[in-house]
């Protein structure tokens, strides 16, 4: 129940230890004061609160008892002079404990190192630095409440906003949640730049405001070195700067043959600008290889003989063309020649023979040999014949 007896009892003794006892001796003659007064909420805080006996000057402090506070100013011991404890009043009430500590405010000066706050006490805050007040305005002030709890605090402060960071140029700046105090927004350069200063910042207390805690970082284009320059060629298109991207060609002198990669780019590895590939070297060109006759030819002949070989290919294959074309119409022209010559000598004798023994068919072999006729007529591509008699005369006799 006293837990703050044994220490203030220590405290007592070691403070009042030597004039405690020479009281003590002289209460022995004198025995002055009676039994200590009684106290509501309080107790006495010294070991000799059971004596009924208490010398001259003796005092005795008192300490509130638990759950109960003291007031400020009153007064907490008694003291015995001329055989009589002096007066002492009430010094302890209930309190309600030390207000809360809010997020966003805290305790006006005027009530930041009290720790008496008896029921109904108003005690107000202050919107902490970089927090203001709220629209519509609320009360920053709680109540101690019967129950010895503070009322409920609105939330009447609010994050005050860091400014806009504007720009950043060849940039970008990346806000992840906002703007409001403790936020932190982060910064990029576009490819080919360099970031020179922080990556980003936080919005925080800067004075009576918020601010960012750096400045916007710069974005530096990043160049490369000069391309090399290579033996027996040059660079075709050379710059004063070399940017991210750029890209350089090379090229060999006459009499030489380029290897390696004629276009290099400006490529950034860890924002350093460097070049994609090494430069080609220039190589005095080899006298010209023309394999022999052998058209399927792949292994990577010199520049100077793959027209040759091409060409070479080529006129093989139309003259094989042109023979065999020449052959194939040779062919046609015999039997197109040919056959009409035997099959009209047939027809001739047939129409012979049957004239020669009977008239009684005239018509049907008339219109046998008209067809006969009229289809080698077609073969042969000459104009066309209507009139079986003009057949007859013509192409058949
Ligand atoms: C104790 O607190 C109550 C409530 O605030 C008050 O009315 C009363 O006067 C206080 N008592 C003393 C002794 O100050
Ligand atoms: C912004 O940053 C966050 C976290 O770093 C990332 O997830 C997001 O992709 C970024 N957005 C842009 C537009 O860069």
């Amino acid at each position: 129940m006293k837990r703050g007896r044994p220490a203030a009892l220590r405290c007592l003794l070691l403070l009042r230890a030597p004039a405690l006892l020479l009281l003590l001796r002289a209460a022995a003659v004198q025995g002055d004061c009676g039994p200590l007064p009684v106290v509501p909420r309080a107790h006495p805080a010294s070991a000799s609160a059971g004596s009924t006996s208490f010398p001259e000057n003796t005092t005795v402090l008192y300490t509130c008892d638990q759950g109960f506070v003291k007031i400020p100013g009153k007064p907490d011991a008694v003291v015995c002079i001329s055989s009589r404890w002096t007066d002492i009043e009430e010094f302890c009430n209930r309190s309600c404990e030390v207000p809360p500590r809010l997020p966003y405010a805290i305790l006006k000066s005027a009530y930041i190192s009290k720790n008496y706050f008896p029921v109904d006490t108003v005690v107000e805050y202050e919107c902490r630095p970089g927090y203001r007040k709220k629209y519509p305005i609320q009360s920053g002030k709680i109540t101690c409440r019967d129950d010895l709890t503070w009322s409920t605090p609105a939330e009447f402060c609010e994050k005050k906003q860091c400014p806009n960071p504007g720009e950043l140029v060849n940039g970008n700046i990346n806000v992840t949640t906002d703007l409001l105090l403790g936020s932190q927004i982060f910064f990029s350069c576009d490819p080919g730049y360099r970031l020179t200063g922080e990556a980003s910042a936080f919005c925080m207390i800067k004075g009576n405001a918020v601010g960012w805690s750096s400045s916007l970082p710069t974005c530096i284009k990043i160049i490369c070195p000069e391309p090399p320059q290579i033996e027996n060629g040059r660079i075709v298109n050379e710059e004063d700067t070399y940017e991210y991207r750029h890209v350089v060609t090379y090229e060999c002198n006459k009499g030489f043959v380029l290897t390696g990669k004629s276009h290099i780019s400006c490529i950034v590895r860890d924002d350093v600008g460097e070049w994609s590939d090494p430069p080609p070297t220039c190589r005095v060109k080899s006298p010209p290889v023309i394999p022999p006759q052998k058209p399927t030819t792949t292994s990577a002949p010199a520049a100077g003989n793959r027209p040759d070989t091409r060409t070479t290919i080529k006129s093989t294959t139309a003259s094989e063309e042109k023979d065999l074309a020449s052959g194939y119409r040779t062919f046609l022209y015999g039997v197109g020649v040919g056959v009409p010559v035997i099959v009209c000598s047939l027809g001739l004798g047939v129409y012979w023979w049957i004239h020669r023994t009977s008239g009684q068919y005239e018509t049907y072999e008339n219109k046998e040999s008209n067809v006969i006729c009229h289809n080698l007529n077609e073969s042969d591509a000459t104009s066309e014949i209507t009139s079986s008699d003009k057949l007859k005369k013509d192409t058949c006799v």
